[in-house]
């Protein structure tokens, strides 16, 4: 009996292993493709013919790792192989309709053909490649019992959007140089092609610079806190501060080298007028506000007060200061070093939610005022950023700064980084600027992806389906400007790789969609259909994701003095809801909820759960019955 059940569990196993037809789920979406009939099965010896293009060992390279570590196989790589498994092929004459990264991609029985104009474009199409392979490819150990096989298909795919970005901020909390890179390998794996790396604020200054070394000696350390970022306790003077980090010269130097080897553009953001503590700790001088000597780099206490809105009030001048040309000379060096190391076009200067409340009260920018006509705070930053962008410009790059840089009128030739909505971004292409989309509104992966109940807190909320909404060029705006859109990852309450990962994936495919694949193509159904298969990619990788898209949605409304509904949804379709208010953890034998529900008089807890079949697919959701209630107005917060 016991060998019979062996049997055919191993009966099974085989079948359920050598018989699956692995289904298409490429992430970002491609322009078009057409489906054969039957499978392309690797060889145990594969060949790939590559010409020798020194650029194409990049692409040849990744097709190796993956071809070889998680199937045993053996990979050759020739630059002449009449039976070769995988050809890669530059276009001789230019396929104009596929541009600079596109690609062309054919997988028959008798092998795989890829073609492009530019390396990029062979680079993107073995990613493609790859994710028509089972999800085990993405492993980086052997899988045994695999069929290695991928579906016969015809594909033309290139971008919408030459700047296909992600922001990953590594001065809120610093990441390791080998964190940076694993979350690069990430990103290209869904055809990003930039890195935008947040290296100063008020919690540290990332990066060497040779001519200013206390911006990492001192800029680059605060006290380690765990809780809630922004309402941390203030660090006692004997609290060591030894938390935090920076990257020497050499560091940027191979993470450049690094993303360049992925087709990867590095642009740096140094934050300037506001974010700027870590550098007025380290220099005090740069400041118009005495006392700013005994200032400390922060550690998450509160350092501006929002209650009033934008832009905030500084409780400590965390600016630099308009009206002493140090700062403009300080400027001028670190943008020299950081030119050097960037071999990126534009250099990023921040320029967001920099307070004014202490400018306003100083005499050095009331004389500034006087002297250059500047009327309004708005016009003092107006005039800093445009002394910033001649500094940016006299060192060959261009500058590109968050849309606050607009308000005091920005010069030509700089570009808008729109994070506050679409809006400004709409407004500074009709200028005649170059634009990146990343607006709060659907691209900010630092916001909860479920209810706060379930996720680490922060002060809004952005759901994968919101996220897979981003069009960074709606088709009421008419313009060339718009250059693309990246989504920003702050990480104030990040702590550590593994969390920057669960935040950045799935959004990040949504948002690698929304700027790679054509409008027509995208499809909300069909995009999480391929994310749950994605899921197992990841799994196979090693990455952690987010599955918050499973999550119930609570919504409540009062319905007496005491009393209130709440009613669940999904943003998901096709799943099952089970509930309990016994403080039990419910499963699919539970209540299935059907409609709005009333607590129970003396519930404390409402606990969720949902099912796709038979499949619990999420964690379980604790809904503190107080909590609806706060909600609902019935208690105060
Ligand atoms: C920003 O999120 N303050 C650019």
């Amino acid at each position: 009996m016991k060998k019979t059940t062996c049997l055919l569990f191993i009966l099974f196993v085989t079948k359920a292993c050598f018989s699956q037809t692995p289904d298409i789920a490429i992430i970002p979406e491609p322009v078009s493709m057409t489906k054969g009939h039957g499978l392309f099965s690797l060889p145990s010896a594969i060949v790939i013919e590559a010409p020798g293009t020194p650029e194409l060992k990049i692409v040849t390279d990744f097709l190796t790792a993956r071809l070889s570590i998680p199937t045993g196989n053996n990979v050759r790589v020739s630059q002449t192989a009449p039976a070769a498994t995988i050809r890669l092929q530059l276009n001789k004459e230019v396929n104009k309709t596929i541009g600079r990264e596109g690609y062309q991609l054919s997988v028959s029985a008798n092998g795989i053909v890829l073609k492009a104009n530019q390396p990029s474009g062979l680079f993107y199409g073995a990613q493609t490649l790859v994710q028509l392979f089972p999800a085990e490819i993405e492993s980086a150990e052997k899988v045994q019992g695999i069929r290695w096989s991928a579906p016969l298909v015809e594909i033309t795919d290139y971008p919408r959007f030459e700047w296909r970005g992600l922001m990953f901020d590594v001065a809120r909390h610093f990441f390791t140089k080998a964190e940076v890179k694993k979350y690069i390998d990430n990103m290209v794996r869904y055809k990003y092609n930039l890195l935008h790396l947040g290296l100063t604020n008020d919690e540290g200054w990332r990066i060497q610079i040779k001519s200013l070394p206390r911006l990492t000696e001192v800029g680059a350390w605060n006290v380690k806190k765990e809780g809630y970022f922004g309402t941390f306790s203030p660090p006692l003077p004997n609290e060591p501060r030894n938390y935090g980090g920076f990257y020497t010269q050499e560091d940027i130097k191979e993470l450049v080298q690094y993303a360049r080897e992925r087709f990867v553009n590095i642009l740096p953001e140094i934050n300037m007028p506001g974010h700027s503590l870590a550098t007025i700790v380290s220099y005090p001088e740069l400041s118009c506000t005495e006392g700013a000597d005994k200032y400390v780099v922060r550690s998450g206490e509160q350092i501006m007060d929002w209650s009033k809105g934008a832009p905030p009030i500084a409780l400590v001048d965390n600016t630099l200061c308009p009206a002493n040309e140090k700062v403009y000379e300080f400027a001028d060096k670190v943008l020299t070093e950081v030119a050097q190391l960037f071999p990126f076009e534009y250099i990023h200067v921040g320029g967001d939610e920099a307070p004014h409340n202490y400018w306003k009260k100083n005499d050095q920018v009331k004389a500034l005022m006087k002297k250059e006509g500047l009327k309004s705070m708005v016009q003092v930053q107006g005039y800093f950023e445009k002394r910033l962008q001649k500094i940016v410009l006299s060192k060959g790059k261009k500058l590109i700064g968050w849309d606050e840089i607009m308000e005091g009128g920005l010069a030509p030739g700089a570009a808008v980084m729109s994070w506050r909505g679409m809006k400004g971004g709409i407004e500074a292409a009709r200028m005649g600027h170059d634009v990146v989309m990343s607006p709060t509104t659907y691209s900010y992966i630092d916001y909860m992806q479920a209810d706060p109940v379930v996720e680490t807190r922060i002060y809004a909320s952005l759901r994968l389906n919101k996220a897979y909404e981003f069009d960074p060029q709606p088709d009421s705006v008419v313009t060339t400007r718009i250059k693309g859109g990246q989504a920003n990852l702050w990480t104030e309450q990040v702590y550590n790789i593994r969390q920057a990962e669960y935040m950045t994936w799935p959004r990040g495919m949504a948002i690698a969609e929304s700027v790679w694949s054509p409008k027509k193509k995208k499809n909300w159904n069909n995009f999480f259909a391929k994310t749950e298969q994605h899921f197992n990619r990841l799994d196979a990788a090693e990455v952690k994701y987010a599955t918050s898209a499973y999550d119930p949605i609570f919504a409540v409304t009062k319905t007496g003095d005491s009393t209130v509904n709440v009613a669940l949804s999904t943003e998901v379709e096709g799943l099952d809801i089970y509930y309990s208010f016994d403080n039990s953890y419910p499963d699919r034998f539970y209540p299935k909820y059907t409609g709005p529900l009333t607590p129970p008089k003396d519930a404390v807890m409402l606990k969720v759960v949902t099912y796709k079949g038979k499949k619990q697919v999420v964690r379980y959701n604790w809904m503190p019955i107080e909590e609806l209630k706060k909600r609902a107005g019935i208690l105060k917060r």
